[in-house]
C-alpha cells in the first residue's frame, strides 16, 4: 500500500478540497493497485518494478508536474489544490496517479506525433512520464534531495510587447446560473480594435486575468454593425448558444491553459478589417470556494503590421451534411476537399465540434497517395485550442484534404444535425493557411 503522510482527509480539509477529491482521490487510495484491479489502470506494473525505488520527488517528479499540471493546480489555478506544495502531492498522490494512468489529466490536447505542435511538450504527457509517477507511488513515495532538482527555465505565456492588449470594458463576475452546464458559463463580450482595424495581426495570445475560473477562450470577429445594444454594455451576454452577429467565418482562434501565443512567420499575417468587431467568448468554470464571487477582467494581446508579403487566412474548412443517429455511441463523418486553387501552407488549425464531439482528425492526402497527417486526438469542448505548427506543411495543388469528427450521442433520442446551437453539432477544421 502506499503511503500517504500526511493522513488525505486532513489535508484536503485544511484545502477544502473534500468534496472534490472525496470520490476520486479516496476511493483510489483505500482501494490501492493490490485490490480488485477492476479498471486495470496500473501500466507501470510488473516489467519495470525494480526501478521505483530510484525515482524521487525532487529529481522526476517535481519537474513533471512543473510541466504538465501546475499551470492549472497551483494556488489561484482553475484546478484543484496546489501542486506546488510536496506534501499536498505526497497527500493526494493516489488520485493523481489515478487522473495520469487513466487519462483524465493533463486535459485532452492533439497528438504532437501527428503534426507538432508549438506547446506540445506541457500539453501532452508521454507514457513514460505517467509512469514515472506510478514507479514513484510504487516506490513509496521517496522525497529525495532538493538539490537534485533541475533547473527549468520559464515559458512565456504571454506576449512580450504587444502593440495592442483590449481588455473586457469592466470585471465580470460570473453567476454561474446556467442549469443546463453547472458550473459553466459561456459570457461573451465585444473588443474594439479601433484604429487597429485594417492592420495585420502578427501575434497574439490572451492575457488573463482570473487564472481561477477561466476554463478556455475563443476569440472571433462580427461585423461592426451586426451586434446592437443588447451586446455592447459592459457585461457582455450568455453565448452557450447564440454568439450574436455572424457565426463561424469570423473565428480567429481558441486558446487554452497551457497553449503558448500565436506568432505567425516573418513577412505574414492576418488581416483585421476595419469593418469587425473582436468578440472574445469566455468560458468560466466553478471549481468549489476559491471560485465564489471572482471577477474577471481578462483580453487580448496582439502585435500588429500594417502590411504584409503574404496574408494568412483562417479557412473554415467544415462539413453541414452529417446526421448523427439517435442512440449512437461511435458515429464518425468523413469529407473531403481538393486543392484545385493554390498552393498553401497550413500554419496551424483549430478543430472545433460542439458537445457530443469526441474525436477529431485531419491529414492530406498527396497526388503520390502518401499522407501528412495535421491533427488527430480526442475532443473536449470545454477545452478547445488552435495548434499552431512548429513547421508549416504544405498543401499543394492536386492534394486532397481529408477531415473526420466523431461523435457520442448515446444519451440523445433524437438525431443530431448541423447548426450553431450547442444542442446541435458541428465539424469543422479552421485551418490558418497562407500562399
Ligand atoms: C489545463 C488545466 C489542467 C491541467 C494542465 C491539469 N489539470 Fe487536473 N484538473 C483541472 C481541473 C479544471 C480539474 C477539476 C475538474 C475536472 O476534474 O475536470 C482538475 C481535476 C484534477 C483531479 C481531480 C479529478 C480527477 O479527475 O481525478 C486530479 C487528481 C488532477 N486534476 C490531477 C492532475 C495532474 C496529476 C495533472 C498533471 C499531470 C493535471 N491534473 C493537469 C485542470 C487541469
Amino acid at each position: 500500500m502506499p503511503v500517504l503522510a500526511p493522513s488525505p482527509p486532513a489535508v484536503l480539509r485544511a484545502l477544502g478540497l473534500l468534496p472534490l477529491f472525496a470520490l476520486v482521490g479516496l476511493a483510489s487510495a483505500c482501494g490501492g493497485k493490490a485490490g480488485d484491479g477492476a479498471d486495470g489502470a496500473d501500466g507501470a506494473d510488473g516489467a519495470d518494478g525494480g526501478d521505483a525505488g530510484s525515482v524521487s520527488y525532487y529529481a522526476d517528479i517535481q519537474p513533471m508536474l512543473g510541466q504538465h499540471c501546475v499551470r492549472c493546480h497551483s494556488d489561484g489555478g482553475l484546478g484543484p489544490a496546489d501542486f506546488t506544495d510536496p506534501d499536498v502531492v505526497q497527500a493526494l498522490a493516489p488520485a493523481m496517479r489515478a487522473a495520469i494512468d487513466e487519462g483524465r489529466m493533463p486535459p485532452a490536447a492533439a497528438d504532437p506525433s501527428c503534426q507538432d505542435y508549438v506547446g506540445s511538450e506541457a500539453l501532452t504527457m508521454p507514457q513514460a512520464e505517467r509512469d514515472l509517477f506510478g514507479l514513484w507511488v510504487d516506490g513509496g513515495l521517496v522525497m529525495g534531495d532538493p538539490s537534485e532538482a533541475p533547473a527549468v527555465e520559464p515559458v512565456a505565456r504571454e506576449l512580450k510587447n504587444p502593440d495592442l492588449v483590449l481588455t473586457l470594458q469592466a470585471p465580470y463576475t460570473p453567476a454561474f446560473a446556467d442549469s443546463e452546464n453547472p458550473g459553466n458559463e459561456y459570457r461573451c463580450f465585444v473588443l474594439d480594435p479601433e484604429e487597429f482595424g485594417g492592420k495585420y495581426i502578427t501575434a497574439m495570445a490572451p492575457t488573463i486575468d482570473a487564472e481561477t475560473i477561466v476554463h478556455h477562450a475563443v476569440l472571433f470577429t462580427v461585423d461592426r454593425g451586426s451586434l446592437d445594444d443588447r451586446y455592447l454594455g459592459d457585461s457582455g451576454w450568455d453565448c452557450i448558444n447564440g454568439r450574436g452577429g455572424d457565426s463561424t467565418d469570423g473565428m480567429l482562434g481558441a486558446w487554452a491553459p497551457g497553449m503558448l501565443p500565436i506568432e505567425f512567420p516573418e513577412g505574414t499575417g492576418m488581416e483585421l478589417p476595419a469593418d469587425k468587431l473582436l468578440v472574445l467568448q469566455m468560458h468560466y468554470f466553478y471549481n468549489g470556494a476559491a471560485a465564489d464571487g471572482v471577477s474577471d477582467q481578462s483580453g487580448y494581446a496582439f502585435n500588429f503590421v500594417d502590411s504584409v508579403t503574404k496574408p494568412v487566412i483562417m479557412a473554415p474548412l467544415g462539413s453541414y451534411s452529417f446526421t448523427i443517429p439517435a442512440g449512437d455511441p461511435d458515429h464518425t463523418h468523413t469529407e473531403s476537399f481538393e486543392n484545385t486553387y493554390v498552393p498553401l501552407n497550413v500554419l496551424g488549425i483549430f478543430p472545433h465540434m460542439h458537445k457530443l464531439g469526441r474525436r477529431f482528425d485531419a491529414r492530406l492526402i498527396h497526388s503520390d497517395g502518401s499522407e501528412t497527417c495535421l491533427v488527430s486526438g480526442d475532443y473536449d469542448f470545454d477545452n478547445q485550442m488552435t495548434y499552431q505548427f512548429k513547421e508549416p506543411v504544405e498543401f499543394a495543388i492536386g492534394d486532397e484534404v481529408r477531415f473526420e469528427c466523431n461523435w457520442d450521442n448515446s444519451e440523445g433520442d433524437s438525431a443530431v444535425g448541423f447548426g450553431e446551437r450547442t444542442d446541435q453539432e458541428m465539424c469543422y477544421f479552421f485551418t490558418l493557411v497562407s500562399p
